[in-house]
């Protein structure tokens, strides 16, 4: 009995400290103090972007050396991991983004957010001009600001090819609208299925969900798909779901070309037994209001008729990155992106640094990539503002009259500080592994393990490591709780099947 009652209380105990803790933590989050004001005399750096890389940077940064200046076309940071589960609502939208006020308002130095799209930055004049294209404008929308550095992170948009009626009636997964927008689109298709009198083969159509490309993007939510699938629209649409049919269409020879090939063939059985319909060799050619064309391995050409496309094939490069580019045409010639240097400066641009996934690098477009990068400025910004100050502390002995008998003592020992600090490290990348969810509660992941190569592992467990991994990852106690509530809340009440 005494051990029963020791073991209460001590359960007790930890409920109370970790329910205390929390809510202190959560109270700290939502009362930011005040903020040192911008300074004039301090440099000026502009981050565009508040994305991977850009938030990663935040993260980090000692905004008190700099007057900081976030220019984005959204205020927020997108958790992109957690997308495709926002497009069939296991998440809810809010879960997965995180202000990106919370963030700079608990910086010592106040950090000015801005939300807009920049339209053009100057390398030559170190300006960047900006504009704001939300649907309410003030009298004043478009401006330009010039910065002593430039943190360019405004990542890459869906690649289309240019092939005809993407943009037009395909669904993409790349911002939250999309997901929404996805969501809403598949949510109609059924309800227009169940619409009386529908013919067999309309009814076909409608519930023929097309997902194009077989990179993590596609598979993921072609998964997701499936578990909405199984998990609630057998309850609620009985009479359709054996009609709902998800095919996976890829150009390549197989899916997931950056998995191993054990893990490759894990998820195509995976897929099999969940019905899911995988096209490998197959392109597809254009997309039609209710078919995709498709080019077969044999390249002879069909026609599918289906419900709903969602295009997940890949980046390319954003229009602003291009005309940046092209302002520097003796440096920048690498089609895929702004070629940097070892520590991240755009190539024959002063001043400017570049991250994630408008660049060309060694490293995959991946969020992985950019945080790490982002992290790495920051210490790189604290590195600069040293030279700086060090600099400015020479300047000062350097006046100093010559028969100052300590002038020479002091400007060698400064001279050595400013050379030491001078060398920055060059950017290295460590790459953690690489997790996608597949569906079914299961997961695939390439683990890197010691220097004796990757492992590969897949299957339930994975799936568990997969959801504690990017718990972890989250930026905020905020998005955890939401996100993990989110998980609960649909394990017990199911997916809403609610058309917004
Ligand atoms: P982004 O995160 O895309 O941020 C770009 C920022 O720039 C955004 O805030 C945008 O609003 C802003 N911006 C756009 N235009 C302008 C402009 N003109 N001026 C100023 N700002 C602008 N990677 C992984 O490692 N693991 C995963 O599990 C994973 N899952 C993914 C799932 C999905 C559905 C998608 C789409 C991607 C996924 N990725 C994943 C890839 C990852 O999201 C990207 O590699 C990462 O977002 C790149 O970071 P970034 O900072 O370069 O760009
Ligand atoms: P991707 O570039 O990895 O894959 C796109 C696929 O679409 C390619 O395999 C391509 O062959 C195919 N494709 C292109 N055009 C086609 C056409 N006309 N017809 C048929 N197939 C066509 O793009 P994705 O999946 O959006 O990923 C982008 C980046 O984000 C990658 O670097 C990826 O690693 C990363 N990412 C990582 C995730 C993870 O680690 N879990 C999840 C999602 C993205």
């Amino acid at each position: 009995q005494r051990i029963l009652q020791a073991t209460g209380r001590v359960t007790l105990f930890t409920i109370v400290v970790g329910a205390g803790s929390f809510y202190y933590i959560a109270h700290k989050d939502r009362t930011p103090g005040p903020q040192l004001p911008h300074d004039p005399t301090k440099k000026t750096l502009v981050i565009l972007g508040s994305g991977w890389g850009a938030t990663s940077l935040l993260n980090s940064l000692d905004t008190e050396e700099y007057n900081v200046f976030v220019i984005s076309p959204r205020n927020y940071f997108l958790f992109t991991p957690l997308l495709p589960s926002v497009a069939t609502g296991t998440l809810s939208p809010r879960s997965i983004i995180q202000p990106t006020r919370y963030m700079t308002r608990h910086k010592k130095r106040q950090v000015s957010v801005i939300e807009a799209s920049a339209t053009d930055v100057d390398p030559h004049t170190q300006t960047v001009t900006f504009k704001d294209m939300s649907e309410v404008q003030g009298l004043t929308s478009t401006t330009t600001m010039k910065y002593d550095y430039l943190v360019y992170a405004v990542g890459a948009e869906t690649q289309t090819f240019n092939i005809p009626g993407v943009r037009e009636n395909a669904c993409f997964m790349k911002e939250l609208d999309d997901a929404e927008k996805m969501q809403r689109r598949f949510l109609d298709c059924l309800e227009s299925a169940a619409f009386p009198g529908q013919s067999k083969a309309e009814v076909d159509r409608l519930l023929h969900m097309v997902v194009v490309g077989g990179g993590p993007t596609g598979v993921e939510l072609s998964g997701e798909l499936h578990d909405f699938l199984e998990d609630d629209l057998r309850s609620w649409y009985p009479e359709l779901a054996d009609s709902i049919r998800i095919t996976l269409v890829e150009a390549l020879p197989s899916v997931l070309p950056m998995f191993s090939k054990q893990l490759i063939d894990y998820t195509e059985s995976t897929f099999k037994a969940a019905k899911i319909d995988i096209m490998t060799k197959t392109m597809v050619k254009e997309i039609k209001e209710n078919s995709v064309v498709l080019q077969m391995p044999d390249r002879s050409i069909a026609e599918v008729p289906c419900g709903m496309v969602v295009w997940a094939a890949g980046n390319t490069l954003r229009q602003v990155t291009r005309d940046l580019m092209a302002k520097l045409p003796e440096e920048q010639t690498n089609r895929r992106g702004i070629t940097v240097d070892e520590s991240l400066r755009m190539k024959g641009a002063r001043g400017v640094f570049a991250i994630g996934d408008c660049t060309a690098t060694s490293y995959a477009p991946t969020a992985q990539v950019a945080a790490q990068e982002g992290a790495y400025l920051a210490r790189v910004f604290r590195q600069l503002a040293r030279r700086d100050a060090l600099a400015a502390q020479l300047a000062e002995v350097h006046g100093l009259p010559d028969d100052d008998p300590e002038k020479k003592v002091k400007v060698e020992h400064l001279e050595s500080q400013v050379a030491k600090v001078d060398k920055i490290r060059p950017f290295k990348y460590s790459h953690q592994g690489s997790l996608a969810y597949i569906g079914s509660e299961k997961a695939i992941a390439d683990l890197p393990f010691f220097s004796s190569g990757n492992v590969a592992t897949a299957g339930v467990a994975t799936y568990l490591f997969w959801r504690s991994a990017y718990l972890s990852k989250l930026f905020s106690l905020r998005n955890r709780a939401l996100v993990a509530t989110d998980w609960i809340k649909v394990k017990i009440f199911g997916r809403d099947v609610s058309r917004e």
